[in-house]
């Protein structure tokens, strides 16, 4: 996608599309004031017929218009204006983002990144017109045979901005968005993947193939064998009925001198029955996207090398596939971990944190300055959080919090969860030094609270997206999420924010 900014009024701007926002009663949005006055009052006339809406996110496609340059405008609803923040920004934009999708477009001119949107930046503005773009670009459809419809033909942006100094702020929010719309996009795809094409090997082939021809990314896979040398009882203990070769995937980013990196660690089942604790079958299709965790911080590494920022970091995926069958661990059996712990497995569908604790141990290797994980990790964080935000446990408070306002300024939310030590109780076991089940009551916890236990001395955050990684129901698919979130968090980091 290609990206440009104009001063120039949008009803003067020869483009495929423009894109003006009208708020509540019949207050006109920056350039859709500029197209009524250039069109001699065409646009509140249809807001009077009721041809255009206010109300946020309804659009109107609107055919050439005298006095207008552009080939069509896209009036959407911003609606209240007192109310009108970031948020509603992105959900308006990705509503004209889908009419304009279905049209033969290949520019478009945003006119909203004109408006004062409290909170916000031009940067942001920007950065979420581009990813609201990928967002509504995205399709999924290698899996069909046959030919599928075209998809747009959309391949500029334009930032609508009032004087040239907004234009390098703008620039910058536009070059973020498309790499972590970039991130997002490879996240869903490898979410998407059926189980038996998305397999530890795939997931490694991919991390290889982002490396290549990348002097500063480097991708390491290590095989069982190499898993069983250092140790990682807990890690294979869950591949232990399946057919496909278990990996761990050691990609590192080099950019940054000297300093300590950031790991990020994604739990990689890419496909979880439940094992001998076998699950129902209802929706069991969907447990094709317990690798979401994997596939947010591939993404998230895909973004980083995109912008070629100027920082240290490494991804850690262990990736399995969780079977039933006559080699498969079996409840009670005891495992050791490779930091020593032995574990009961009290229940072999509670595999995510059985590979995880081995990962973050592997991990101890890099000196970590902060450590991430990233798991669709229990059931019970969709009871608790729903589908909108992800779950932050820490063992620091300043980590915690700076997960959570990347997830406010991106627009990838997440909310702050416990960790106090009498949930941890609950794993106590009578055979091995825990269990890897801590009871019906706070399943979200327990499970952050044995993942804990192997995050001595490490500042450590655990992310649980069991609700946030995927959608059910008629729009199945990966959502991406939570690249977003930690794509801001590193940009904060390495200095990239305005
Ligand atoms: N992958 C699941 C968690 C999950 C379930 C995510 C449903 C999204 C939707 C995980 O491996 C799992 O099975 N967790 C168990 C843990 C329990 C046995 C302690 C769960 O949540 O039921
Ligand atoms: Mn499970
Ligand atoms: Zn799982």
């Amino acid at each position: 996608m290609e990206y440009f900014t104009t001063t120039s009024k949008p009803s003067q701007r020869a483009v495929d599309c423009i894109i003006v926002g009208i708020y509540d009663r019949g207050k006109l949005g920056v350039a859709a004031s500029d197209i009524d006055t250039a069109s001699k009052g065409e646009i509140r006339r249809l807001i009077k017929s009721g041809d255009i809406s206010s109300e946020l996110g309804h659009c109107a496609v609107l055919p050439g218009l005298a006095g207008v340059k552009a080939a069509r405008i896209v009036a959407v609803g911003l609606g209240k204006s007192s109310a009108f923040g970031a948020r509603q920004f992105r959900k308006a934009v990705a509503a004209a983002a889908t009419v304009i999708a279905k049209t033969k477009a290949k520019q478009v001119l945003n006119g909203l990144t004109l408006e004062t949107v409290a909170k916000t930046s031009r940067y942001y503005l920007a950065r979420h017109t581009a990813e609201a773009f990928g967002e509504m670009l995205y399709r999924f459809d290698k899996m069909k045979s046959g030919r599928q419809p075209a998809g747009s033909s959309l391949t500029k942006i334009g930032f609508a901005i009032a004087k040239q100094a907004d234009a390098a702020e703008t620039k910058r929010g536009a070059e973020h968005g498309d790499a972590i719309a970039t991130g997002v996009s490879l996240a869903k795809d490898l979410g998407n993947l059926p189980a038996n094409v998305c397999t530890p090997s795939y997931l490694a082939r991919t991390a290889k193939k982002l490396a290549s021809g990348n002097a500063k990314l480097t991708t390491k896979v290590l095989n069982e064998t190499e898993m069983k040398r250092l140790g990682m009882g807990s890690l294979l203990s869950v591949t232990a009925g399946s057919k496909e070769a278990a990996k761990l995937i050691v990609m590192q980013y080099k950019g940054g001198g000297g300093e300590k990196p950031v790991v990020l660690v994604g739990k990689g089942v890419t496909f979880d029955t439940g094992g001998i604790s076998l699950k129902p079958g209802l929706a069991m299709d969907e447990m094709k996207f317990d690798m979401c965790g994997a596939a947010s911080v591939i993404g998230v590494m895909a973004t980083v090398a995109q912008l070629k920022l100027p920082m240290n970091l490494v991804v850690v995926v262990p990736t399995v596939e969780n079977m039933p069958s006559g080699t498969a661990t079996k409840p009670g059996d005891i495992v050791k971990s490779m930091s020593g712990q032995t574990i009961e497995v009290l229940n072999t569908d509670a595999e995510g944190r059985l590979i995880l604790c081995d990962a973050l141990t592997y991990s101890r290797r890099f000196k970590p300055a902060a450590i991430i994980d990233v798991a669709t990790l229990t059931g019970a964080c969709v009871i608790a959080l729903g589908a909108h935000r992800s779950a932050v446990m820490s063992n620091n408070g300043a980590l915690r919090k700076e997960l959570v306002a990347a997830g406010e300024r991106s627009e990838d939310l997440a909310w702050p969860m416990p960790l106090d030590e009498e949930y941890a109780e609950q794993l106590k076991s009578n055979f091995a030094d825990m269990a890897n089940i801590g009871g019906r009551y706070g399943g979200a916890v327990t499970a952050a609270c044995f993942l804990e236990k192997f995050t001595d001395g490490l500042t450590w955050a655990h992310m649980d997206v069991a609700g946030t990684a995927w959608n059910s129901g008629a729009k199945k698919g990966a959502t991406g999420r939570p690249v977003p979130l930690l794509a801001e968090m590193l940009l904060a980091r390495c200095h990239a924010l305005p």
